[in-house]
């Protein structure tokens, strides 16, 4: 399926701190979230002469890119169709140093408009949620069976925080018991609805939202992830280059500003460029709603 038309969260920042470079000068960016291709898109155009090389572990991404990024930007694009948390172990990336590298986090829109990738409760589909969904890492419905109460409930309370979680873990198992494994998305949804007091199943968030968030993140050991490959970039930034986070949970957010804050104090040559995180302005918001959440933070090299 094509990605549909897309909007990049906090474009124009990005770009704005990326604005010291010469418009120019033959860049190297590193796009460790390729998604709809935005972004790189964005770096491409707005600099003619600069390369991006690119990653995703969602094979749609990388196919999507391959065949929508105009002709006249693909040259200077090269797609890693892999996680992250690879990067320095990959031969694009060995013995390049970069001026700009961003990670925009999270799962992207055409994740949850696909009923076959599970991670809507709008569609029937596989419970799955694997960004990579050929890769051999537990899909939500395989989480549901192996983890134990504890560690769901520990799942639900901090990357949902669901106040509801002990209702909902509860009629899992029952769900469980009485019909077996959780194998789709509406048999989740109707079990986290059940869960819910009656007089709350009907407000402004579907009760789902927050289980099916969390799972989501658990799957995909998103903030492991992003702890685990922060620290590996910094040596291979320019002096003067960047690293823009942009996230969208505020635990996400806690483990880059953490990470950045770590980093300074291990070494003298970093420096954080937002002292609080850049929020996207009100007209973002009102023109995409998903940026409402997003957070960006910079650390530079320092020249
Ligand atoms: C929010 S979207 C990025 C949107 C993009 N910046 C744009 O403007 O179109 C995030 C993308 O990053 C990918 N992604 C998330 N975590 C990843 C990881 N650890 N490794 C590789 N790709 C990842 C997802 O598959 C998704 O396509």
């Amino acid at each position: 399926m094509q990605y549909k038309e897309h909007y990049s969260v906090m474009e124009k920042d990005v770009l704005e701190f990326f604005s010291r470079f010469d418009k120019n000068a033959e860049l190297l960016f590193a796009d460790l979230t390729l998604g709809a291709a935005g972004h790189t898109c964005s770096l491409l155009r707005n600099f003619p002469k600069s390369k991006v090389i690119a990653f995703d572990q969602d094979p749609d991404a990388v196919k999507n890119a391959k065949n929508t990024v105009p002709d006249e930007l693909q040259d200077r694009l090269t797609i890693c169709p892999v996680n992250f948390s690879s990067f320095d172990q990959q031969s694009e990336t060995k013995e390049k140093k970069f001026d700009g590298i961003l990670m925009d986090l999270g799962v992207s829109s055409h994740h949850f408009d696909s009923p076959e990738r599970g991670f809507s409760f709008r569609f029937e589909g596989p419970l799955d949620m694997r960004m990579n969904p050929s890769s051999e890492i537990d899909t939500a419905s395989d989480l549901l069976e192996s983890l134990d109460d504890e560690e769901l409930l520990e799942i639900l309370y901090t990357y949902g925080e669901e106040r509801f979680s002990k209702q909902i873990v509860e009629n899992i198992r029952n769900f469980q018991r009485e019909e077996g494994r959780i194998e789709n998305t509406k048999q989740l949804e109707n079990i986290v609805f059940h869960a819910y007091p009656k007089k709350l199943r009907f407000g402004r968030i579907h009760p789902a939202t927050k289980t099916f968030q969390a799972l989501r993140i658990a799957v995909n050991k998103e903030l492991e992830v992003v702890e685990k490959t922060l620290p590996s970039l910094y040596s291979y930034l320019t002096p003067g280059g960047m690293i823009a986070v942009i996230s969208f949970h505020s635990l996400e957010d806690r483990v880059v500003k953490h990470q950045f804050k770590k980093a300074v104090v291990d070494d003298s040559t970093l420096r954080i460029l937002t002292k609080k995180p850049r929020i996207p302005s009100n007209e973002e918001i009102e023109e995409n709603s998903r940026s409402r959440s997003a957070k960006l933070r910079v650390i530079e090299k320092k020249v």
